[in-house]
């Protein structure tokens, strides 16, 4: 499959280096605002990665060049397929993705929308699969991925970064904070991922009675840490 991302920026460049890493026998190349656009004329799957504002000036360039039985993933946020289908040849397949910047170390989470005969969304599947995990969801639930997953890494950031904080409290040094923490929030997700459990079941596994960790658990909820975590990312995707 031959791959032109286009704009060269965060979501850009950590594909191409999700891409580099799982698939280094896949001819990707990425393009920036300087370059000719040219060999996405040649590409299978064209990635556009540029910001919304920017998409229409990027396809009037791009759109008459790709090739008729190509596809254009776009990862812009609110950036709908209407829109999009309007500005590009028939012919050429149209698929919406929100990844997150993890897809560079092969854990990102994806989620992908198309029209509704579906063109281009096996392409897309194969591209970010490759990268961590993809959903397909409904157009109209895109915005709420954003919030969801497209910007989830910066709330799990400000969670780990207190965590840390807490470390260095209790005496441990920075570096063995960060390792204790995000090796425990990576045990915490891949349980959740490979079980049936209710996160609230394995929650209780963990929590002995009259024991420590239902001392930690009382503060959270004194915190609010529910209604303020749906309230954020609520809000983000009304945003
Ligand atoms: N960052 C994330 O975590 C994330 C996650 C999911 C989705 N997204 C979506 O991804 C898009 C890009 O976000 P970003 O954070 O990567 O922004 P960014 O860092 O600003 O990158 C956008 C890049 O596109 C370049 N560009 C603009 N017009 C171009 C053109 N016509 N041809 C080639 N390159 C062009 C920009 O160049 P200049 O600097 O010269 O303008 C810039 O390097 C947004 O629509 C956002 O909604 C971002």
């Amino acid at each position: 499959m031959d791959i032109v991302i286009v704009g060269n920026g965060k979501i850009g460049h950590a594909i191409a280096e999700g891409l580099r890493r799982a698939r280094p026998s896949w001819p990707v190349r990425i393009l920036g605002r300087s370059d000719d656009c040219a060999p996405a004329g040649e590409a299978d799957v064209v990635l556009l990665c540029v910001k919304p504002l920017q998409v229409r000036a990027a396809l009037a360039s791009l759109a008459p060049a790709l090739k008729h039985d190509s596809t254009l993933v776009s990862v812009a946020a609110k950036t709908t397929l209407a829109f999009l289908r309007e500005l590009l040849p028939q012919g050429v397949g149209v698929v919406r993705a929100m990844p997150n910047l993890p897809v560079s170390e092969l854990v990102g989470m994806t989620a992908l929308a198309c029209e509704s005969d579906a063109t281009g969304i096996a392409c897309a599947e194969t591209i970010f699969s490759a990268m961590g995990r993809t959903v397909r969801v409904e157009e109209r639930l895109m915005d709420a991925a954003t919030a969801m997953n497209g910007c989830g890494p910066a709330y799990a950031y400000v969670i780990v970064e207190a965590w840390i904080d807490a470390g260095i409290k209790l005496g441990f040094s920075y570096e063995t904070s960060r390792t204790l923490v995000a090796q425990t929030l990576l045990g915490a997700a891949a349980s959740v991922l490979a079980s049936d459990e209710h996160p609230a079941a394995l929650k209780t596994a963990v929590t002995t009675p009259a024991g420590c960790t239902i001392e930690g658990l009382m503060q959270l909820e004194d915190g609010r840490i529910r209604s303020t975590i749906v309230r954020a990312i609520v809000a983000a995707a009304k945003a």
